[in-house]
């Protein structure tokens, strides 16, 4: 099928605006709209009650989805996870001992390496289900359980609304999860429901950063290094940012979880080291800022991605904010990664490289 940009000057651009629209389809298939209650995706059944641990794993940004994925199902389900790139998971021949379901996430359904393991999940006699977002793919056919995100086709290599709708499936089925458990109860199950029925319009505003984005673009674009920081749910996000700004403007970025700066990456600070800092006003927010403060006594620049009271809370000297509204915890992961793409992609634009097809990057690699 042949799919046009339309008036966007890059389908990477064009399916970040879809999110919003996009989501909306995604969340549709994992909650039932109309009631508040989540369901499982039409003909899929999957019980999450006896369920004693989830081995979840992927390759490239589906492995940061899946990453909030666990850190979803621990706290929404409590179900303990473990986590893997796929081509470690299927070499490692882990024990496998309590796992009794096994979650891949690919947006194309090819992915060689996740393919691999799924098979070998399906081998060790697991229950397997995939987040996936191309209907009849290998892993669409082969996994027990289908979890589809319906972001539609995604032709940018660097994908954009294929991962805020896995983050979508995987928040939504969290919730499902702790229901199946006794974990969350009916008025808490439709009060999250409700929650993530404003992600399209949050998302909406975040896209309405671009044109601060594209100010900050500028000056990351004279950069050759950059660094990523964030904690909890902004970890994962905090590598997928990175992992944004490498794949398309070719600048190498790190993601660090925000506590393991004073462990190595603070001896790169000086004052030509760009640092943006995921960091919504949540739980571990002190401790982030606290963490940011040794960033800017060593002359490290600063962008903030944050909200209003974050804002107001923890100004560091020299930083710079990008304000996004107040949203609930289930809700930053999904929310925060725009303004993370729209940095990768306007730095790529800077740069002047080709951004919906990067050097070196496929797709889809289906060989290991
Ligand atoms: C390639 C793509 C990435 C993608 C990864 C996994 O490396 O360039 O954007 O995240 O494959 O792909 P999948 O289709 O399995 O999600």
């Amino acid at each position: 099928h042949y799919v046009d940009k339309g008036n966007y000057r890059h389908f990477m651009q064009k399916e970040i605006y879809e999110q919003p629209e996009v989501l909306s389809h995604t969340l549709g298939a994992f909650v039932d709209m109309t009631t508040g209650r989540t369901k499982m995706p039409k003909g899929q059944d999957l019980d999450f009650s006896k369920i004693r641990r989830i081995a979840l794993s992927a390759c490239g940004t589906g492995y940061y989805a899946a990453l909030v994925g666990r850190y979803y199902f621990e706290r929404y389900a409590r179900i303990p996870c473990d986590l893997d790139v796929a081509s470690e998971f299927r070499y490692r021949e882990s024990p496998l001992g309590d796992v009794d379901l096994a979650i891949f996430v690919s947006q194309s359904g090819e992915t060689a390496d996740t393919l691999a393991s799924l098979r070998y999940a399906k081998s060790q006699g697991l229950k397997t289900a995939v987040v996936v977002n191309v209907e009849g793919s290998t892993m669409a056919r082969e996994a027990d359980v289908v979890l589809p995100t319906l972001a539609g086709p995604e032709i940018g290599v660097a994908s954009t609304k294929a991962f805020t709708c896995q983050l979508m499936a995987l928040a939504s089925l969290a919730v499902r999860a702790g229901v199946d458990r006794g974990v969350v109860d009916a008025d808490e199950e439709l009060e999250l429901t409700r929650v993530l029925a404003e992600a399209p319009r949050l998302a909406r505003e975040a896209i309405h950063t671009e044109e601060r984005i594209e100010a900050l673009s500028r000056e990351m674009a004279t950069k050759r290094h950059a660094l990523f920081l964030g904690r909890g749910f902004s970890f994962p996000l905090a590598m997928e940012g990175a992992l944004k700004l490498k794949e398309i403007s070719y600048i190498h970025a790190e993601g660090y979880a925000a506590g393991e700066l004073k462990h190595g990456p603070i001896a790169l600070i000086d004052d030509t080291m760009p640092v943006v800092v995921i960091a919504p006003h949540d739980r571990s927010f002190e401790k982030t800022i606290s963490n940011v403060q040794e960033v800017a006594a060593r002359g490290g620049e600063i962008v903030l991605l944050t909200d209003a009271s974050g804002a107001a809370n923890g100004p560091v000297e020299g930083s710079r904010c990008i304000v996004l509204p107040k949203m609930a915890e289930i809700l930053t992961p999904i929310v925060y990664a725009i303004p993370l793409q729209l940095l990768a992609y306007h730095t790529a634009i800077q740069m002047g490289t080709d951004v919906d097809q990067p050097r070196n990057l496929a797709k889809s690699v289906t060989v290991e």
